[in-house]
């Protein structure tokens, strides 16, 4: 293991900040700003339930996951065109490779935008080609993952599968994402095992509210390479013991959980318990237009709450790396990168 030079406490944000990270758990939807959601109404001639920016950002308050889908649903419904989907994903990339992210993972879902009348290939279409045109002019690489919801149907996931099949070579996986409790991990067997038929990798969340036993149906069941969030394994001892022998990524949001009330205060989050177990966790920001900060705010405020050092800082950057999906000889690169940084920060 790399052994990090103590940082002074009042520097450590600043190498938050400049460390190189992969961001792995970002709903795209869920980075749309209140600026652009006002701009994209009016160039789609609708009228949000909102007077301005600021009342909207005024109604991010939150009592749990549902009542934050309720009002993260009812952003959606500006988006209209393959240009809305451009404009919203090269906005997070942009933002994203300012807080020093080189890869993100980004999760995106078609069954909200097809129930609005948008077609599937529409969404994807302009989510690839902002991810391309990122890459070449900001040098972030990015791919996607389609999440099936989960208080959907099945037979709805199976429908929404079938209709990005034409674009299948430009997604890297599925998901599972929405409200999680009563709809267990189990209830997709098939359509993840279609998925994975296809060659796509998988992921799930698990354990963001509900209990471990998802955590556990989500790996056995639909045999999924990462869990989203998994916050609640620390209250399942065999559990914890089968995440860290067998290397499952947990990908962790900080903000997330404080704004829907997972922890009541940051200062109770368990991410340095799930470190100090040798857990394969990454820090991410869910929702960032939603949870108040970017990748780099959640490591700031989440680093100052518990007090964690320049080493879980290192580790933490190290471990969005090995969870990612990208190729060895890539990650080796992105991997060289970071101890640099870590050698070189003064
Ligand atoms: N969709 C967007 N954000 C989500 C979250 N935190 N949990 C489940 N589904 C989501
Ligand atoms: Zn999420």
């Amino acid at each position: 293991m790399f052994k990090v030079k103590p940082v002074a406490p009042d520097r450590l944000p600043a190498l938050l900040r400049r460390m190189p990270k992969a961001e792995l758990h970002i709903h795209i939807e869920g980075s749309l700003e209140p600026e652009l959601m006002f701009a994209l109404a009016k160039r789609n001639g609708l009228s949000l339930p909102y007077r301005d920016v600021e009342a909207l950002r005024s109604a991010y308050v939150f009592d749990d996951l549902q009542s934050f889908l309720d009002i993260y649903h009812a952003g959606t419904l500006v988006l209209r065109t393959e240009q809305d989907f451009y404009d919203m994903t090269y906005a997070y990339l942009a933002r994203a490779a300012a807080d020093n992210v080189l890869h993100a993972e980004i999760f995106f879902d078609t069954q909200t935008h097809t129930g609005h009348g948008v077609g599937a290939d529409v969404v994807i279409t302009g989510l690839h080609r902002a991810c391309v045109d990122a890459r070449a002019a900001l040098g972030i690489s990015a791919s996607l993952i389609l999440c099936f919801l989960r208080h959907l149907s099945e037979q709805e996931a199976f429908e929404c599968l079938e209709q990005v099949l034409p674009q299948r070579d430009l997604l890297v996986g599925v998901g599972l994402a929405s409200s999680e409790r009563g709809q267990p991990p189990e209830k997709f067997a098939r359509v993840f095992g279609r998925a994975r038929a296809l060659g796509l990798r998988l992921v799930a969340h698990a354990g963001e509210e509900g209990p471990p036993a998802y955590i556990w149906s989500a790996l056995d069941v639909l045999k999924v390479e990462r869990i989203d969030h998994g916050v609640q394994a620390v209250n399942d001892a065999a559990l914890m013991a089968r995440l860290v022998h067998d290397r499952i990524p947990l990908t962790v949001c900080p903000l997330s959980n404080l704004k829907l009330r997972v922890f009541p205060m940051l200062a109770n989050h368990n991410l340095g318990q799930l470190l100090e177990a040798g857990i394969v966790a990454t820090v991410n920001s869910d929702d960032p237009a939603y949870f108040g900060g970017y990748v780099n705010q959640n490591f700031t405020e989440t680093f100052a709450a518990l007090g964690l050092t320049a080493q879980h800082a290192w580790q933490l950057a190290r471990n969005s790396f090995e969870a990612s999906f990208i190729d060895e000889a890539r990650k080796r690169q992105y991997l060289d990168r970071l101890d640099a940084c870590f050698e070189t920060f003064v």
